[in-house]
């Protein structure tokens, strides 16, 4: 642990005091992640790190994404969120798996698997949370009974207490699971693409998107009535 910022060091009621007991994982936008062996277990803590704004930032994230986790509460397939702490610090609880980077699954077993994962990405969604993130391997766990888990709801988006664009947003980012989804099924696959998953693809989506950005940037920078003005 002597290697980590001290910002970025677990408190004592994550880590139970015990030196060595805590494995930094990875660090990203959101700050560093650590694996602790806690007194009642092993958990994940997600620490803000940094200074100033980037670490106020942060915390708003962390903030978010605890709130999401309240949302998904009871969902199977979602890591239960244990908590949040004075520093906003999320701990969660750890999920034993592997990430599909670099998993190659095949036959049945990837059949069952992405059936699995196609039920937990819509039960998510009937929660009123789009994850945003699903074309990252990385967040998507497979565990020894190979059932599957979602993690990182950093840049979810959540459909409650949302107004018109905030549903528009949750819409555009379903679809994006839902497109994440078959990408991941499909990608490097020789197998046919059976007609029933088509449903869940639509490539169109992001020039919807693109139009309805560019409309918003335009109302925002005015070249609209600029131009009528000439
Ligand atoms: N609940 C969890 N159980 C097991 N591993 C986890 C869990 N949450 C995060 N991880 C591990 O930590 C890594 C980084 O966490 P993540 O929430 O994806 O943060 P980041 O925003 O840095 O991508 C993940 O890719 C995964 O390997
Ligand atoms: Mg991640």
């Amino acid at each position: 642990m002597a290697d980590l910022p001290q910002d970025a060091r677990p408190s004592a009621p994550s880590s139970g005091g015990r030196e060595g007991a805590t494995r930094l994982l990875g660090s990203g936008y959101q700050g560093a992640v650590f694996l602790v062996d806690a007194p009642g277990g092993r958990v994940i803590v997600k620490r803000p790190t940094g200074r100033g704004l980037a670490r106020r930032l942060r915390q708003v994230m962390l903030r978010r994404e605890y709130r999401t986790y309240q949302q998904l509460q009871g969902v199977a397939g979602v890591p239960r969120c244990l908590g949040q702490e004075a520093d906003d610090a999320l701990v969660l609880e750890f999920v034993d798996g592997d990430s599909l980077r670099g998993k190659r699954l095949r036959g049945s077993e990837r059949q069952v698997f992405f059936a699995e994962l196609l039920a937990l990405i819509q039960s998510v969604h009937a929660a009123g949370v789009a994850h945003g993130d699903l074309k990252r391997k990385d967040n998507i766990l497979r565990r020894p009974d190979g059932h599957p888990c979602l993690i990182d709801f950093g840049t979810a988006v959540t459909l409650r207490g949302a107004g018109a664009f905030g549903s528009f947003l949750f819409r555009v980012v379903r679809r994006m699971d839902l497109n994440a989804w078959f990408k991941l099924k499909y990608q490097g696959q020789d197998a046919d693409i059976d007609p029933d998953d088509l449903q869940y693809f639509d490539p169109t989506m992001t020039e919807r998107v693109a139009r309805v950005l560019r409309r918003g940037w335009r109302t925002l920078t005015l070249r609209g009535r600029r131009r009528a003005r000439r």
